[in-house]
């Protein structure tokens, strides 16, 4: 089978009118940068990469040294190509702006340059995620404001998972397509096309330590899963929770099932655990985008109107059928 790269796939789909030119450089762009993180993930101890970076980010979360590696990537490797009026990072409390000595363009970049990133020393899949919004008109210093759009509006969205193979998917609203890097020749090819997630599913991932803390409905709809064939829902169900979203939506990307971090009293303060802006986000338009579902039990997470660039919310998706089971019973519930 002939090989098709992803520039090559991304010129095709210029020319089909489904991705002007600027979006596409911009997500040529993005890809080289995972490239090079791919690089630095996959050295491991002999890059000396591994361990705290000795920093806290606006989270409040320990930094990984890989985190400020990833982040300094992304943000350098974006800065002088002229698609970006500005980046927000998880990592970083305000927007970036583009130095004045680069030429500036009309999109927005999002990302958290390495999710998952308790794994990174144990050797255990992380990765990037990213989202693209259109900047405003006639804004030139985008500032936090700007970038509070809806999932809906969203340009692009992407993950690479940096594991066994450093894997990145993406869709720019025309389906969700998956690219494997090749080492030897440095380039990501088209691994699948069009990705569809089963409706239905027997696997979900959970992490269940917050069992206790849970809502009634949440308590209610993973304990009917963990009756198996002997409560109602008449089926066994496996768990798998790997802890790295990147690598708990890629294998509902390859084989279907769901990912919930609901809410618990723990995090209720915050909203939830997962960021809309970095991870809710872009995982809603890419699992969409495959015929599965994403909501945070009570709505669709691309409708909300975000409110804070740092914002934190409960995060169901996954295969359609189980999605809206449970978001039914939160719904019913309230
Ligand atoms: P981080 O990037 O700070 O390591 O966060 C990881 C996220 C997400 O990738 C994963 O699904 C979840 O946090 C793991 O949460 P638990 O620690 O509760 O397992």
């Amino acid at each position: 089978m002939k090989s098709i790269s992803l520039i090559q796939f991304l010129i095709e789909e210029r020319r089909a009118g489904r991705v002007n030119a600027e979006l596409s450089l911009l997500i040529e762009v993005v890809a080289r940068a995972c490239k090079r993180i791919a690089v630095a993930t996959n050295k491991g101890a002999l890059g000396g990469v591994l361990g705290e970076a000795g920093t806290g980010n606006i989270q409040g979360e320990a930094q990984k040294k890989l985190d400020v590696i990833s982040n300094e990537i992304l943000l350098e490797a974006n800065a002088w190509g002229g698609q970006l009026a500005a980046c927000a990072s998880e990592e970083m409390e305000d927007p970036q702006q583009i130095p004045d000595m680069y030429p500036k363009g009309n999109h927005l970049l999002l990302f958290d340059p390495l999710d998952g990133s308790s794994n990174i020393d144990v050797n255990i899949s992380v990765g990037t995620i990213f989202s693209i919004l259109r900047c405003p008109d006639g804004i030139t210093q985008p500032k936090a404001e700007h970038f509070l759009q809806p999932g809906t509006t969203q340009l692009a969205a992407g993950y690479v998972v940096y594991g066994p193979a450093t894997v990145l998917v993406l869709t720019f609203g025309y389906g969700t397509h998956e690219f494997t890097l090749d080492r030897e020749v440095g380039s990501f090819v088209l691994s699948r096309r069009d990705i569809r997630i089963p409706e239905e599913t027997a696997e979900f991932a959970i992490n269940m330590s917050n069992q206790r803390h849970w809502e009634p409905p949440m308590q209610r709809y993973i304990g009917e899963l963990l009756a198996g064939k002997d409560g109602p829902r008449n089926k066994d169900f496996n768990m798998r929770w790997v802890a790295s979203m990147v690598a708990d939506v890629h294998r509902i990307i390859t084989r279907g099932g769901t990912f919930f971090y609901p809410l618990d009293v723990k995090i209720r303060s915050k909203g939830g655990k997962l960021r809309l802006m970095y991870e809710a986000n872009p995982m809603a338009f890419i699992i969409e985008q495959a015929g599965g579902a994403a909501t945070t039990g009570r709505e669709r997470i691309m409708e909300l109107q975000p409110t804070g660039l740092h914002q934190r919310v409960p995060v169901f998706l996954g295969s359609k059928k189980e999605i809206e089971v449970a978001t039914h019973y939160h719904l019913t519930a309230d």
